[in-house]
C-alpha cells in the first residue's frame, strides 16, 4: 500500500445516482421513507421494500424510478423473489441498504423470549438472508456495495436496548469484516450508525433525545456520506462523537458516568 492509499476514500465515492439500481430495504417509513425520496430525487433507480405495500407507493409517489417491491426481509425466499423481480426490470442491482428494523424499549428484566426472536430475525438474521441472496451477483459483477444501518446504540451496551443494542453492535461487527472480505473483491460496504431520528422507532422513547434530528437530515448525511465515499457514516458528530469517546473509556470510568448520567 502506498502512503497516498491512507488518504483516499475508503470506498468508491457516489456523487451522481443517475444510473445506480439501489435496493432499500425499510423503505416505508422513517429515516429509509426518506432515504428513498432523497434518492429518487438524486437520479437513482429504487426498489422500495418492507411489509406495507401502501406506505410503499405513498413513499414511491409518481415516480418512475421507484419499484415498489413489499416483502417481510425476515423471509429468505421473499429475498429472492425480490433480487428476481428487480434483475428483471433492472438487469441487476449496484446498492443494497439494509435499514430494516424494530425496537423494543425494555430493561433487561422485562425481556420476552418472541419479542427476542422477533427483533434478532428482524434486525439481524434478515441481514444475513439478505447477503445470502445478493452476495452471488455482485461477487459474479466483482462491483456495486452493500450499507448495513447499525446505531450509536451498537457502540456499548446501554439499558433500555437490550436486544435492540445488541443486534446493533453484532451489525457494526458484520459491517467491519465483510469490508475485509469483499473489498478486495470489488463490493464497497458502508456502515451507517445515526444517532436520535425523529421516527415512529423512536416515538416509543420516553425520554428526551439529545441531538435529535428529522428523517430528511438522516437522508442529507447518508448521501453526503456516500459522497464522500466513507466507511462510516454516523451523525450528527457533536452526538455520535460524545458517544463513541464514552465507549472507548475503562469500563470503571465509563460505568460510573453512564449511571450518572443515566440515573441507573
Ligand atoms: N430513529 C433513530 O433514532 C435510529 C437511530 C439509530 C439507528 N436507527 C436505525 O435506522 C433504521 C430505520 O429506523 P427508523 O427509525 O426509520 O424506523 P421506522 O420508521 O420504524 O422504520 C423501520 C422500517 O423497517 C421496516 N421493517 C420492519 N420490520 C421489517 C421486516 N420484517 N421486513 C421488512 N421491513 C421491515 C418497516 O416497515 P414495515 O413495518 O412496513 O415492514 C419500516 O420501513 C433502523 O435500522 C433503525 O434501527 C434508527
Amino acid at each position: 500500500m502506498t502512503p497516498g492509499h491512507w488518504f483516499s476514500p475508503l470506498n468508491p465515492r457516489i456523487r451522481d445516482w443517475h444510473g445506480q439500481r439501489v435496493w432499500l430495504v425499510g423503505a416505508s417509513s422513517g429515516i429509509g421513507a426518506a432515504l428513498a425520496r432523497a434518492l429518487l430525487t438524486a437520479g437513482a433507480r429504487v426498489a422500495l421494500s418492507a411489509r406495507t405495500p401502501e406506505r410503499l407507493a405513498k413513499v414511491a409517489g409518481r415516480s418512475t424510478n421507484a419499484l415498489v417491491l413489499p416483502m417481510d426481509a425476515t423471509q429468505p425466499a421473499q429475498w429472492s423473489a425480490g433480487l428476481e423481480e428487480i434483475t428483471a426490470r433492472w438487469k441487476g442491482v449496484d446498492l443494497v441498504i439494509f435499514c430494516s428494523a424494530q425496537y423494543q424499549p425494555e430493561r433487561s428484566w422485562e425481556v420476552k423470549a418472541e419479542g427476542v426472536r422477533t427483533m434478532l430475525e428482524a434486525n439481524l438474521a434478515s441481514v444475513y438472508f439478505g447477503l445470502e441472496t445478493v452476495l452471488p451477483s455482485l461477487l459474479a459483477s466483482g462491483s456495486g456495495g452493500l450499507a448495513i444501518v447499525a446505531s450509536v446504540a451498537g457502540y456499548m451496551g446501554l439499558p433500555n436496548a437490550t436486544v435492540y443494542g445488541p443486534t446493533k453492535a453484532a451489525l457494526i461487527n458484520l459491517a467491519e469484516l465483510l469490508y475485509v472480505d469483499l473489498r478486495p473483491r470489488g463490493i464497497a460496504v458502508t456502515l451507517i450508525d445515526p444517532g436520535f431520528v425523529q421516527t415512529p422507532l423512536t416515538a416509543r422513547n420516553d425520554f428526551p433525545m439529545p441531538a435529535l434530528i428529522t428523517p430528511e437530515q438522516a437522508a442529507e448525511y447518508i448521501l453526503a456520506g456516500f459522497a464522500a465515499g466513507r466507511f462510516e457514516i454516523d451523525f450528527p458528530w457533536r452526538f455520535t462523537r460524545v458517544v463513541r469517546f464514552i465507549s472507548r473509556l475503562p469500563y470503571r470510568l465509563r460505568f460510573a458516568l453512564l449511571g450518572r448520567m443515566l440515573g441507573a
